[in-house]
């Protein structure tokens, strides 16, 4: 119970650093898209880690929860919709205003959110439906990751080339 116990303090630690650490309070937003891009690639590390996290806390094959545990994983779930509100919000503002963020591209995040959203409330209370869940979103997440945003990070990498 003790190395479990470890476990989920480690779990605590992931959801505090996601999106805390890559970037400091103190630090101002950057202006420049090199840096944009490299704080938001962080941000999908992060949440790529923030996620299968997640996934593997809730697989059939980890033991049943006591209560101090489905409230520990249940902020966690509430603090990576948070986090990728607010990844999304980012992205769309500084592709936004690379002119690279095209309107199917924020309408894929605007659905994915209600999405995730509706799933996450639907299978309140439901282990075995909040694991189908995690691992829907994390399919879109990194489908998502290598596809559109891929293209309009490269075409913002392009444009910010040309301008230099
Ligand atoms: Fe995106």
């Amino acid at each position: 119970m003790a190395l479990y116990a470890e476990r989920w303090f480690s779990l605590e630690v992931v959801m505090a650093v996601v999106m805390a650490e890559s970037k400091s309070r103190s630090a101002p937003w950057p202006h420049v898209w090199a840096d944009q891009a490299a704080l938001l690639e962080c941000q999908h590390d992060r949440l790529e880690a923030f996620l299968l996290e997640l996934v593997l806390r809730h697989g059939p094959e980890q033991p049943p929860w006591g209560a101090a545990d489905a409230l520990a994983v249940e902020g966690a779930c509430r603090r990576l919709l948070w986090d990728l509100r607010l990844h999304l919000r980012l992205e769309e503002r500084w592709l936004s205003a690379q002119g690279c963020l095209c309107p199917g591209h924020r309408s894929a995040h605007r659905d994915a959110l209600q999405a995730a959203l509706s799933g996450f409330l639907y299978a309140s209370g439901d282990r075995y439906g909040r694991y189908l869940w995690l691992q829907a979103l994390q399919s879109w997440f990194l489908e998502h990751r290598q596809g559109a945003d891929a293209r309009a990070y490269a075409s913002a990498d392009a444009l910010a080339h040309h301008q230099s």
